[in-house]
């Protein structure tokens, strides 16, 4: 029996409660929601070979190979040097042609496939030069060739003219694009561009590669080859369309970026690089990420700031705090003071206005007005420093960020429930972010946390959190388990003003015998190939939880709720709980006191049916219609997938003669919200 006492004054709802966290993780953006296709585009990112890319050769008559040159003048033999096109251009791939054929050329597998589609225009471009001989032209001033390097050998010139450019089966039969760029007769570097337009009768596939080729014998360098399809809003160096929606659907508050472990980076030169990821492509050398592949940083701050906007979420700006996943931390003092300049700059970049140095540089960048930016994280999860160096830093950090500017809230990462032996001193921190990740069970078991937090502590942002159950993306169980904990944070959102999952993306692509599989993280909210996307039960229960929200906490209480069990091999991990039986229902209720529309909504995590008494105190009259969105499913690992996108998704039901007091019976395992109107 469930009661809603409109008798008592609700609190309000936070009005940033539902938003999105990301990071470069599981190929969220190369490979994912950054529509570059090109895999390994400036060639860093090589173990033996280079990553991504393959020889082709049409006939056994051509004589032709593919080499790595990088710039390092210890390594590389004399011939091979100066082709740099600038210091983030530093590598690049070189084709020689000894015997030309009816074709020979590169070939790049993008991110496990390029994706074809009808009556799509790509835009291809790529740096390229071409040479008949290893040896560079001799400049005036240009040291001597020396005395005992190897003769290089000279090809015959003939690269320049046309080179053609295809995406087409990785068989090579079928061509479902082409286009030509002209290579100039030019030992220099030169850019070409050329569009790639499919055929309307296209069969959508990612089995599929990007060609660059030639007939002609000589030696044809590449640097920075990219390959965009359309993006959201047509933005240059944009987002794929299908992901973007997916986000604009879930209505969400704010996008905490960029990180995560992402932020941080494995060691101090490799935390997210700002600075570097500014600006054209062209001048992005990427780095070393934090989850085992190298990021092209494609997706930089900037195109961070360009997500937001175009999702309608405000930033949650993650600024590095000298905390790095390999343990090294900055002391606060001197040492510290280049970190905190460096986030007073990037708070600049996002807010400041054209006057100001950073402001202007976004400006530039294609953004005169500022962003809106109320939230600023310091670091991410400082407490695996157990040495509590945070203490010091978040200090120092608050300090200059309020000072410069008073109008922003810095966000703590640690947290006085979660980490009470690591103490942030001093003066409280407005807000804590707390993560959990826990599977169903313990979510059924800690759903009521927050009704027992102290009121007098800081607000709560639960920067990150899911339910871990199912991979690559989380199935019914584990959106039930996300459900019951919602209902808590919905309830208790007055002290929980900000939520976000995490994390957001996942390539679900397995193993293939040239690329590795696409993922690091199990338990993820929307998984995608090169070509589709889906979003997981999970998925549907942010997206509705943010949809169907009022701005009024509604007090509710309920009495006689069933128990389960957990099963065994679950009890021991549950949170602080001894093995003990879970509730089957949770609840929560909002109210839009402008709409006059209670939200309410009811989880029913057993696989039996649920009646529930639902009494609306102190209501005089509802309407008799109303409406029940339904997520359920039949079993808890039901989920969705790549080849069944919509197995579990919200269904909408009108039900009638509702009225104060009335029942509902809730189906096994599902997700209810029941929107009644006031009359
Ligand atoms: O969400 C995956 C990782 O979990 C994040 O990068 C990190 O902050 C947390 O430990």
């Amino acid at each position: 029996k469930l009661t809603l006492d409109f008798t008592q004054p609700g609190a309000n709802v936070s009005p940033m409660l539902y938003g999105l966290m990301t990071e470069e993780i599981n190929h969220s953006y190369d490979g994912g929601l950054y529509a570059e296709l090109i895999r390994n585009r400036i060639f860093k990112d090589n173990k033996t070979k280079p990553e991504g890319w393959s020889l082709v050769q049409q006939d056994t008559a051509s004589r032709a190979s593919i080499k790595l040159i990088a710039a390092d003048p210890d390594n590389v033999p004399f011939d091979e040097r100066r082709h740099s096109i600038n210091s983030a251009l530093t590598t690049c791939l070189r084709l020689t042609v000894a015997k030309g054929g009816s074709r020979v050329g590169v070939a790049n597998e993008g991110y496990w496939g390029i994706p074809v589609k009808p009556s799509t225009t790509y835009k291809a471009s790529f740096y390229m030069k071409g040479t008949g001989s290893m040896q560079f032209p001799r400049r005036p001033g240009m040291p001597a060739r020396p005395q005992n390097a190897t003769p290089a050998p000279v090809i015959e010139n003939n690269t320049a003219g046309p080179i053609t450019v295809t995406i087409e089966s990785n068989d090579g039969k079928t061509v479902y694009a082409t286009g030509t760029i002209t290579l100039e007769k030019s030992t220099f570097w030169k850019k070409y561009e050329v569009t790639l337009t499919t055929a309307a009768n296209v069969e959508p596939t990612t089995d599929a590669r990007f060609v660059i080729s030639t007939d002609r014998t000589g030696l044809y360098y590449f640097n920075l080859v990219s390959l965009f399809p359309p993006t959201y809003n047509n933005r240059p160096n944009g987002n794929r369309i299908d992901l973007t929606q997916m986000m604009v659907d879930m209505k969400p508050k704010f996008l905490r970026f960029p990180g995560g472990n992402f932020l941080e980076g494995p060691d101090f030169a490799n935390a997210f690089p700002w600075k570097t990821t500014l600006g054209p492509i062209d001048n992005r050398p990427g780095h070393k990420g934090s989850w085992g592949y190298r990021p092209t940083d494609g997706m930089g701050l900037y195109e961070f700031l360009m997500w937001c906007e175009e999702i309608g979420a405000e930033p949650v700006l993650g600024v590095y705090a000298g905390y790095s996943l390999n343990g090294d931390h900055v002391d606060a003092g001197p040492l510290l003071k280049p970190y905190v300049e460096d986030a007073l700059d990037e708070i600049e970049y996002v807010t400041g206005d054209k006057s100001t140095y950073w402001g202007a540089k976004r400006a530039a960048d294609g953004h005169p007005e500022p962003f809106k930016l109320t939230y600023v994280e310091i670091g991410n999860e400082d407490w695996f420093d157990r040495t509590n160096s945070y203490d010091g830093r978040f200090k120092q950090f608050r300090e200059a960020i309020e000072k410069k500017y008073p109008q922003l809230t810095c966000i703590s990462t640690i947290t006085d429930t979660q980490n009470p032996d690591l103490k942030v001193t001093g003066k409280k921190p407005d807000v804590m972010d707390e993560h959990y990740y826990r599977n169903s069970w313990e979510m059924f078991a800690n759903a009521s946390q927050y009704d027992k937090y102290d009121r007098k502590s800081s607000k709560v942002f639960v920067g990150e959190w899911a339910t871990r159950e199912g991979a690559p993306t989380t199935n019914l169980h584990a959106a039930l388990g996300d459900a019951a904990w919602m209902t808590g944070m919905e309830r208790n959102s007055d002290l929980i003003i900000m939520s976000c999952y995490a994390p957001l993306f996942v390539n679900v692509n397995t193993a293939t015998s040239t690329a590795p599989k696409a993922w690091q993280w199990d338990s993820d909210l929307i998984g995608y190939n090169a070509l589709t996307a889906f979003g997981s039960p999970s998925y549907y229960v942010q997206k509705a939880f943010g949809e169907y929200l009022g701005n009024k906490i509604v007090p509710a209480t309920a009495i006689n709720i069933p128990t389960q069990n957990p099963p065994l091999s679950k009890r021991d991990s549950i949170n602080g709980t001894k093995p003990a039986p879970v509730p089957v229902i949770f609840y929560s209720a909002t109210q839009d006191d402008k709409t006059g529309m209670i939200y309410l909504k009811v989880v029913n995590a057993s696989g039996k049916i649920q009646p529930v008494e639902i009494n609306l105190k102190g209501l005089a009259k509802v309407d008799k219609k109303a409406t029940i969105v339904v997520i359920k499913g039949a079993k808890p690992e039901d989920t969705n997938t790549i080849s069944e996108p919509k197995k579990i998704v919200p269904a909408t039901f009108a039900i009638k003669g509702i009225g104060t007091t009335f029942s509902q019976k809730l189906a096994p395992y599902s997700v209810n919200i029941l929107q009644l109107k006031i009359q």
